[in-house]
């Protein structure tokens, strides 16, 4: 019989390998995983009962917001303040990061996150995701979370990972010590290792960008897709696009594949956004041996300025990134 390991157990277990000698990182993820059960049940459930429909919202960037977003939000941030080991959260959703209050004063840990990615799809049973990104503060413990703790570049993640409700629920992350998925089985709520050490193929036959925008993508990029386009004739490639980044970004990472979404005419820095899309899925790809780039640096490297920023993404199979950037670096 298989060795079964439930993510509780595989959280305690790891604990050393990621200097977690308090286990206040631990309680972080497991909050996460609360959260992540609780969201993945409504999530579930959204085609029956009344929650779909917009919450008559608007976000920062101007996106209608769906009730699922205002649930999954409330829910990670309620679940991440109980805990007390993160002094503050950042979020698509609300449009100032939130500082938690004096009893959160000692924790060490910001969070960053998405918390219902490819919420277009929600209504339309089509998968979707939660992203989050984790940082140790740069501000003194003991006081209020500040700006300056969610403005970091990527290589100073501590944690990343995302949520993928699709047709199974998997909670995919890492803490620096490769990357590892967990399935929950509906029926008990629990979480267990069915991913192990996941690694991305460094090559890939699927490429995935929105095509609709193509007239006004650079002609390097024009070009990558010409290139990939007319496969029964010359080429292995296929394309493939959901329009959910999380179910687009972990079909490549299991499969092998590019995604992309790039500087078009009217969005100079594409659409995505860099602290909690770009950088947590950098992270995850760069543990599993893939890349991610702006197009001109390493996502990871780049100095944030402002929470809600835009990059473009480039990001998958090592080899189908580095064969995009041949075509759009010059
Ligand atoms: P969100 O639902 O969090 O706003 O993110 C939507 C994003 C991402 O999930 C997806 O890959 C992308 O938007 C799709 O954008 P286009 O419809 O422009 O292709
Ligand atoms: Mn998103
Ligand atoms: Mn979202």
């Amino acid at each position: 019989m298989n060795d079964i390991k439930t993510l509780g157990e595989f959280i305690i277990e790891r604990q050393k390998e990621f200097n977690d000698a308090d286990g206040n990182l631990s309680k972080l993820l497991s909050s996460i995983k609360l959260a992540t059960k609780i969201v993945n049940r409504e999530v579930s459930k959204a085609g029956l009962v009344d929650i779909l429909g917009t919450a008559g919202e608007e976000n920062i960037q101007g996106e209608e917001q769906q009730k699922l977003d205002v649930f999954a939000n409330s829910r990670f941030i309620e679940a991440l303040r109980t805990r007390k080991v993160v002094c503050g959260v950042a979020s698509e959703e609300n449009d100032d990061f939130i500082a938690f209050d004096k009893d959160c004063y000692d924790g060490k840990y910001v969070v960053l996150m998405d918390p219902l990615d490819g919420s277009s799809n929600i209504d339309v049973n089509v998968s979707i995701g939660t992203i989050f990104s984790v940082y140790k503060r740069v501000s003194p413990i003991g006081g209020p979370v500040q700006l300056e703790d969610f403005l970091q570049p990527g290589i100073n993640q501590v944690a990343a990972g995302y949520v993928l409700y699709g047709s199974s629920t998997m909670l995919v992350y890492t803490t620096g010590c490769g990357v590892n998925g967990f399935t929950i089985d509906p029926s008990l709520g629990t979480l267990y290792l069915s991913h192990p050490n996941m690694t991305a193929p460094k090559e890939g036959k699927i490429y995935s960008v929105n095509e609709a925008n193509y007239n006004s993508f650079t002609p390097g990029l024009k070009e990558y897709i010409n290139y990939c386009r007319d496969s029964e004739v010359k080429k292995p490639y296929t394309a493939r696009y959901i329009g959910s980044l999380i179910a687009d970004f972990h079909r490549n990472l299991v499969k092998g594949g590019v995604y992309m979404y790039p500087q078009t005419a009217s969005a100079p820095n594409g659409k995505l956004r860099l602290l909690y899309e770009s950088n947590p899925l950098a992270f995850i790809i760069e543990q599993a041996g893939g890349k991610a780039s702006d197009g001109k640096q390493r996502i990871m490297e780049i100095e944030p300025t402002e929470l809600h920023q835009r990059s473009p993404l480039i990001i998958g199979s090592a080899n189908m990134v580095d064969k995009v950037l041949s075509y759009t670096k010059n």
